[in-house]
C-alpha cells in the first residue's frame, strides 16, 4: 500500500471509489463524489492533502482536506474519507487520516473539523469541537462534530466561532 498526493489522471478512478464507499455507507447524501470535483475547483482545495491509497497501480482509498474559516484563523475540513468495500477493516482509512494530519501539522495549519462516527475519528484524537469553542453551522448532534488541535498550544484560547465552509458543503 502506498499513499500518495492526488493527480489528474486519477480524477476518474477517484470518483469511483468515493462513489462505492458512500453507497454502503451509513451516512450519505449520494453526492460525496461530486462534492469532491467540486472542492477542487474552489480555493479551499490544497493539492497536498488530497490523498489516494493505492495498492499496486489501483486506487483503494481516498482522503480530502480542504480550507475553512473558523474566526480569524484558517483550518481544515476533513471530508471525504472513503475506502473502496473491499479493502475496508484493513486500517487503509487510518493510514490515509494520519498521513493527512501529518502533512497538514507540517504545513503549520492548527485546526481540523470533521463530522462523523466519534468512534472511528477518537483514535486520532478529535475531541468534540465544543472544547476549542469550535461551532457547526449545521444541526447535527454536537458529539458528531469533532475538532483536532494540531498544534500544543497551552494558552489556547477558545476560538468561539461558527465554522465557515466553502460553497460546495453548503447545500
Ligand atoms: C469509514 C471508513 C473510511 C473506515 O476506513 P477503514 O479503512 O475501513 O477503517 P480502518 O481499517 O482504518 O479502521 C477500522 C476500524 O474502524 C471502525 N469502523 C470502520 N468503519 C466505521 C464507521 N463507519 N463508523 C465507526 N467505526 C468504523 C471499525 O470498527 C474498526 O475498528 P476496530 O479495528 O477498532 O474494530 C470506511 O469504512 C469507508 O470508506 N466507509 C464508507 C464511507 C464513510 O462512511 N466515510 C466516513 C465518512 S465520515
Amino acid at each position: 500500500m502506498h499513499i500518495r498526493t492526488e493527480r489528474e489522471e486519477d480524477y476518474s478512478q477517484i470518483y469511483e471509489v468515493v462513489k462505492k464507499a458512500f453507497e454502503k455507507a451509513e451516512h450519505s447524501d449520494g453526492n460525496e463524489q461530486d462534492l469532491v470535483e467540486k472542492l477542487r475547483k474552489n480555493k479551499a482545495y490544497i493539492n497536498s492533502l488530497s490523498l489516494v491509497c493505492e495498492d499496486n497501480d489501483k486506487i483503494v482509498g481516498y482522503v480530502m482536506f480542504t480550507k475553512n474559516k473558523i474566526g480569524k484563523v484558517t483550518g481544515l475540513t476533513l471530508a471525504p474519507l472513503a475506502i473502496l468495500p473491499k479493502y475496508q477493516h484493513r486500517r487503509l482509512g487510518t493510514l490515509l487520516v494520519k498521513s493527512g494530519l501529518k502533512i497538514a501539522k507540517e504545513l503549520g495549519y492548527e485546526y481540523v473539523v470533521v463530522l462523523g462516527n466519534p468512534k472511528y475519528y477518537n483514535r486520532f484524537g478529535f475531541v468534540t469541537s465544543k472544547e476549542f469553542g469550535i461551532k457547526s453551522p449545521f444541526d447535527v448532534p454536537s458529539k458528531n462534530f469533532m475538532a483536532l488541535n494540531l498544534i500544543d498550544n497551552d494558552d489556547r484560547e477558545d476560538l468561539n466561532a461558527v465554522v465557515e465552509y466553502p460553497k460546495p458543503f453548503l447545500k
